[in-house]
This record gives C-alpha cells, structure tokens and sequence, in this order.
C-alpha cells in the first residue's frame, strides 16, 4: 500500500490514479495525519505530492517530518520534494526563474527511478517558481533540465527521491516508467488491485451507508451516473429509483434517445422529469459562467427535492460525481487546491439540502469508470459516450441562453457531432462540440452582407480531463464541418477552431 500526502496540487489525484493504474492499492491523506496513523497504515512507500505554496511561507502545508524517520521509501514531486529537501537541511529557493510546460529532462543514470529509460534525454512537464539550491547529505542529483539544476535527485541509501517536474502527468511521456520503478523497484510493491475488488469494496460500502433506506439518483444518460446506477443497484436493487431531469439544455434529440436507451439497457426504477421551462426561466439574462453553474445546480436539487417527496422514505441522494469535479471545485482534503469553477454537482448543491449523498466514483477518473462499467457489463454506447457537462449547452452558449440562441447550437452541434462519428474520430477524443459565441461577425451570402453568429468548435483529447490538448483534426473534416454548419444552420455565417489546451484554457469555456 502507498500512502500519498496531499501538499495540494490540481495533480495529486493523478497520482493516486497512477499508482493504482499498476494494480497497487494507495490511499490519500492530508498533511496533517499523524505519525501513529501512518505506522497503524504501513505503507510500502510515501509519496508526497506538489502543491502550490512555497515552503518558506508562513502557511504552507506541512507533513510531521518524523517520517523521514520511518525507514520508508519517499518520492517527494515538486513541492513535496522541496519539503523533504528543506527538512533534511538543504535550501530551497525563488530563484527568479519560473518553469512552466514543456523541458527536455537530461537523465544522468539510467537508474533508480530512470530504470529502462533509456534515451538520455526525455520530456517532462514543470510547473514551478522555487527550486532546490544546495541538496541535503547524502543526496545526488540525477536528472537536470536548462533551467533546473537539481530536476531529479535521490539518496539511494535511505530510498529517497525526489523529482522538481511532475511524472504523474500525461505530459511526462516517461513518467509512467519512473512511477513503476518507485513502485517495484524500490518500494517492493506487489500488483494485486483491481477494478473487481473495487466493484466488490464499493457495493459493500454502499450496503453500509444505506442500510434499509431508499436512495435516489440523478440519471443524466452518462457514463459517470450509469455506473453509479449499476453499484447501487447491484447494492440495495429495488430500494433504487433514478430520475431523469430533461433541464431544456441537452442537445438535439438526447432526451428522447436516451429515454429509449436508458430503458433498453439499464433494469432499474426510472422516472422522467421534463423541468426544461423551470430551467430556461431561472437562467433568464443570466451571463455570468459562474452564476450560471448555481442557478442550474439550485434548480435541479428543487426538482430533485419535490420528487423526492413523492417515494416514501427517501435518505439519500446519490451521485456520479468523480474525483476531477471535486479537486476542480473545492479544495480536495481540505487542502489549498484554487477553485477553478463549481462543477454543478457539488458547487452548486445548496446548503439547505436535506438528502444524504452517496457517491461510490468520488475517487475515480473517467476511464477507471469506463473500466468498472465494462466489469460491470454496462452497454457499450453507454459506456463509450463522450462527456458531456451537467450544465448542458447552458455553458456552452457564451452570454445569455434562450431557446433561440439554443436551437443555433444545438443545431450546430447536431451536425458537427454527426461528421465527428463518420469520420471515425468520436471514440478518439475526449470530447467534441460546439460553441455558440456572444459575437457577432460581417459576412456575405449570395451578394448580401450578413452579420450573424460565430460557432468554436471544440474538440480535445484527453486521458481524464485534467489536462487536455486540442485535437488535430484533419483539414477536411474541419472544412466539412464548418461549410455544413454554416449552410445549414440559420443564424450562423463564422465558425473558428478553438486551439487551446488545458491548462492553460479549460475543456468547456464557461
Ligand atoms: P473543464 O471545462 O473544467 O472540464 O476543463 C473538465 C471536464 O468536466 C466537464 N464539466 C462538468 N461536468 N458538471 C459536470 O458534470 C459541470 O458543471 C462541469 N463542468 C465541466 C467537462 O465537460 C470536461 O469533461
């Protein structure tokens, strides 16, 4: 088992799923777990994560340094190395040189945590401002970038390691093989956990937690609340009733479809709400992204609420929240990760609600969802659908939505969505769609002049949404998306390729 202290970076989590990713079983924990927790867990090893403090703030978080004591091996990432450098009593410092994104990482040995790595020189992905300026005794450095002296060190004889980049990154292309030696090599971890005794440990959880009392749960036709609706039912059965909210902003079509499909697929309890008008009136001149997010959020609890009251002693309220709508919304394990935007399911659940939660994904990225839907024998359209966010088109359509500026991108999407499956690309991304701007551009049709509406195209890939690079779609596809769009939705006459990546841009735009 592989204990990870979490400094706080929008990363840690990554590691966690890294770790797990090599069938070892880890748990996370914030600075202030005591030394008796930590020898009552006996982990194999200790990893300590980044976070976006300096050391030598007044506040910034701490770990009790008696680990270093334990005679466990420790790879310290980033800031989690600048804590072990600074307590074993070397010096950490703001060197005046930021590193941010992209640096060739020169490996000195091929060992210890560059095991197999065999090439000299590999990618790596910074996100710093200090850096370690004298190591500790008995330290090394072992890799070097052109801005970083000390990118990787380590003190084989007590199994201390420290990387200044961040390997759990998909950025890290390496990180993956550094990861594994920590786990194998060094720490003597076995490869024993897995996505069936997850399964198993979560209905047990949820039996648990619910006992004789009935849930409900939000179905949206996704994967995240599919699965979740699988675990539960497979937990208490019947005591399960879902609810399936049509909130207005879906796209073209979905509520039908997903009524039939749902239906088709999944044995369970479900109830179909059309609350579209409740919706549409609340966000009315709305603009504001975040707003926007608690308007939608406070909405469906109401709707979730009046329903509840309709069965019978209902508890509890589940969810197919994941681990990215968390760190992404508060700060996870009341650490000091920045709030980046209120994910709908949590940020914007009111203080007044009265229902219990039962979550069972809240650890998971998506595709260890994707993989427990598998297990679990979910259908594959299900669990193949791209992701699409709780707020619907509300946060895709940029300024006020109305029914009029959400049929032009329902449309818009409809046909961008159809050429992505043609052309073989939709199980390639992470996601694609469209987005209605709040602009307008001059533009000629058949000798007119038109001054109309401008669509983005948004289309990324990605491994779990915390980091994402925007798709190279070939040329061909982008022209028949944007001649299609153009000449088949009424109201648009531009349509521009969004070409950002996450960070520093985010999947969605609101
Ligand atoms: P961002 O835009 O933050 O999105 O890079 C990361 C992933 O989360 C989805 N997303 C949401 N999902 N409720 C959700 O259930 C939300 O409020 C929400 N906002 C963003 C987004 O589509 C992407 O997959």
């Amino acid at each position: 088992m592989i204990l990870i202290i979490d400094f706080g970076s929008q990363f840690n989590q990554l590691i966690g799923r890294r770790v797990r990713e090599h069938k070892v079983y880890c748990q996370i924990a914030g600075p202030d777990i005591s030394l008796e927790q930590i020898k009552e867990m006996n982990p194999e090893g200790i990893i300590l994560s980044g976070g976006p403090s300096s050391i030598y703030e007044k506040n910034s978080p701490k770990a009790d340094i008696k680990i270093l004591k334990l005679k466990i091996p420790i790879l310290g990432i980033c800031y989690g190395m600048q804590f072990m450098v600074h307590a074993l009593g070397g010096r950490v410092a703001g060197t005046g040189r930021r590193e941010y994104g992209f640096a060739e990482l020169a490996v000195k040995e091929p060992d210890g945590l560059f095991k197999g790595i065999e090439k000299q020189t590999t990618q790596c992905w910074m996100s710093h401002g200090d850096s370690v300026e004298v190591l500790p005794k008995g330290f090394k450095a072992t890799a070097s970038t052109e801005n970083t002296e000390f990118a990787a060190i380590a003190n084989p004889a007590k199994n201390y390691y420290g990387v200044q980049f961040h390997p759990e990154v998909e950025h890290t292309p390496k990180g993956k093989i550094m990861l594994k030696n920590f786990l194998f090599n060094i720490c003597k971890c076995k490869p024993s956990w897995t996505m069936q005794s997850f399964a198993q440990d979560a209905v047990d959880k949820i039996k648990n937690q619910v006992g004789d009392n009935q849930v409900i749960l939000g179905l949206s036709g996704g994967v995240d609340s599919s699965v979740a609706a699988m675990l539960i039912y497979k937990a208490i059965g019947r005591k399960l009733t879902c609810i399936f909210v049509d909130n207005g902003l879906l796209r073209q079509d979905e509520a039908k479809q997903l009524k039939i499909r749902l239906k088709q697929h999944l044995d369970i309890n479900i109830r179909f709400v059309n609350a579209s008008r409740d919706f549409l009136k609340a966000l009315d001149k709305v603009t504001d992204p975040e707003k926007k997010r608690k308007i939608i959020g406070r909405v469906f609890m109401d709707v979730f609420e009046a329903e509840a009251k309709k069965i019978k002693d209902v508890q509890f309220l589940a969810q197919g929240t994941l681990y990215p709508d968390i760190i992404e919304s508060v700060s996870a394990f009341g650490g000091p990760t920045a709030v980046i935007k209120s994910h709908h399911n949590v940020g914007g659940l009111p203080k007044k609600m009265k229902l219990k939660l039962v979550e069972p994904l809240k650890y998971l990225f998506k595709d260890e969802v994707r993989l427990l839907g598998k297990e679990l024998g979910l259908d594959e359209d299900l669990v193949w659908r791209q992701p699409f966010p709780g707020p619907g088109l509300a946060i895709r359509i940029l300024g006020e939505v109305n029914s009029q500026r959400l049929k032009i991108l329902r449309q818009a999407d409809a046909v961008l969505l159809e050429e992505i499956r043609e052309a073989g690309y939709y199980r390639k991304l992470w996601q694609s769609f469209a987005v209605l701007l709040p602009l307008k551009s001059v533009g000629v049709m058949g000798d007119q002049r038109t001054y109309e509406n401008i669509i983005s195209i948004r289309a990324v890939t990605s491994k779990d949404a915390m980091t994402a690079d925007w798709a190279k779609l070939p040329h061909k596809l982008l022209g028949n998306i944007s001649n299609r769009i153009i000449n088949e939705v009424k109201g648009v006459n531009r349509v521009v390729y969004d070409i950002s990546s996450k960070p520093p841009a985010t999947i969605e735009w609101e």
